[in-house]
């Protein structure tokens, strides 16, 4: 059983506002607030590269907590800016052939799908959309009969950003693994709210962010490297945190993921990011998960009772992204309308979407985390 009351009271802007836009950036919990205030007053008071020396094995500490989060090494974790960047080092780094076919979703975030098309036309890759199945998740059959030889890689995302769907992300990595091709997850929605292992997930590359369901700072990510798939693929820049110049005409890639980071970053919020790992850990993935999961079907639930609402999402498993439109009220004006009594959703808007084409409908994204309420579900709905 989570405390919810002791969670929220640990949690400053649930004072302030009713919270629906965790998929957006959550609220941070006072141990990452304080975490991040910490260090930059530290950094103010004696110097950035003195700071940095000081906390040096608390910043060691972080690429631990983060393993531990997805069931990793240390060493097969990288912090990076946030989880696009995360995700390009990765899919930037494989070495394509004209032709490399690579499989991905229908739901793929856009930032993925321009990446894709920017392969495509740079290096002669055939990107295919797997259709949905029945449930609006990726089609397992399609997957399977898709998958040969000259699959390089499958990306698909685990919990896609404009959609209530969980995608069947350890299921399509045994049949990749068994295809032989690379495996690249992006966990960019899922992570914080649902239990996530890379070794369940049978992936060899996962893609995160700080900001969102794990409670963590902006302008900070992650990624997962499998030690296996580490001379698969290569980083796109190296500088003298990626590899180690040791001569005239030579140098060395660090042996281990931190290969796909580059030097300069913000401690501060490499250690507000340890600090999420961390709380999240704590409070229990399974429990979060079960919560989030309970709370997003009670508001499915209750919007289904509202006049005119209609909730958008698919698929057999759900998580906490709850998308919704309702008729004659545009979902601009509704998250408008809404910010007015401080509950925060967000429209969930795309120029496109393979699922959907040009111009899909904006939908309002409602995403509950494990310290919304029931009583904030029934205030959204008496808003609404
Ligand atoms: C599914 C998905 N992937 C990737 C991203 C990009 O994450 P970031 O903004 O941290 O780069 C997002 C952000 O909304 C997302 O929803």
């Amino acid at each position: 059983m989570l405390d919810i009351a002791v969670i929220r009271a640990e949690t400053p802007g649930c004072a302030e506002v009713v919270h629906f836009n965790n998929a957006g950036a959550a609220l941070p919990p006072r141990p990452v607030l304080d975490t991040v205030r910490g260090h930059l007053d530290a950094e103010a008071l004696t110097g950035g590269y003195e700071a940095a020396d000081a906390a040096m094995d608390r910043l060691a500490g972080c690429y631990g907590s983060l393993a531990r989060l997805v069931g990793a090494d240390p060493g097969e974790i990288a912090i990076t800016e946030n989880a696009t960047r995360a995700w390009d080092m990765a899919f930037y780094g494989i070495g394509f052939r004209a032709g490399d076919r690579v499989l991905t979703s229908a739901s793929e975030y856009g930032s993925n799908a321009i990446a894709f098309l920017h392969a495509a036309r740079d290096r002669g890759i055939k990107v295919e959309v797997l259709p949905d199945d029945e449930h609006g998740q990726v089609s397992l059959d399609a997957l399977e009969a898709a998958l040969d030889d000259d699959v390089r890689l499958v990306a698909v995302n685990h919990v896609p950003t404009h959609d209530g769907l969980v995608n069947p992300v350890a299921e399509i990595g045994r049949l990749a693994r068994a295809a032989g091709a690379l495996y690249l997850v992006d966990a960019c929605q899922s992570v914080g709210q649902l239990a996530v292992d890379v070794d369940e997930i049978c992936c060899d590359l996962l893609s995160a962010t700080g900001r969102k369901f794990l409670r963590g700072p902006r302008g900070i990510g992650f990624l997962y490297v499998r030690r296996t798939a580490l001379e698969l693929i290569a980083p796109t820049f190296l500088d003298d945190r990626s590899a180690e110049w040791t001569g005239p005409e030579s140098y060395e890639l660090r042996d281990d993921a931190r290969r796909f980071e580059s030097y300069e970053r913000s401690p501060a919020l490499q250690l507000g990011l340890g600090a999420a790992a961390e709380y999240a850990m704590a409070i229990g993935l399974d429990a979060i998960e079960r919560r989030v999961t309970e709370l997003a079907g009670t508001l499915r639930a209750a919007l289904a009772e509202v006049p005119g609402v209609t909730v958008r999402d698919r698929g057999a498993r759900r998580s906490g992204i709850v998308t919704f439109t309702r008729q004659d009220h545009a979902s601009a004006d509704i998250v408008e309308a809404l910010a007015h009594q401080k509950i925060n959703v967000r429209v969930s808007e795309q120029t496109y979407r393979y699922d959907e084409g040009a111009s899909p409908a904006p939908r309002v994204r409602a995403s509950v985390h494990y310290y919304n309420t029931e009583e904030e579900i029934s205030q959204l709905i008496r808003a609404l």
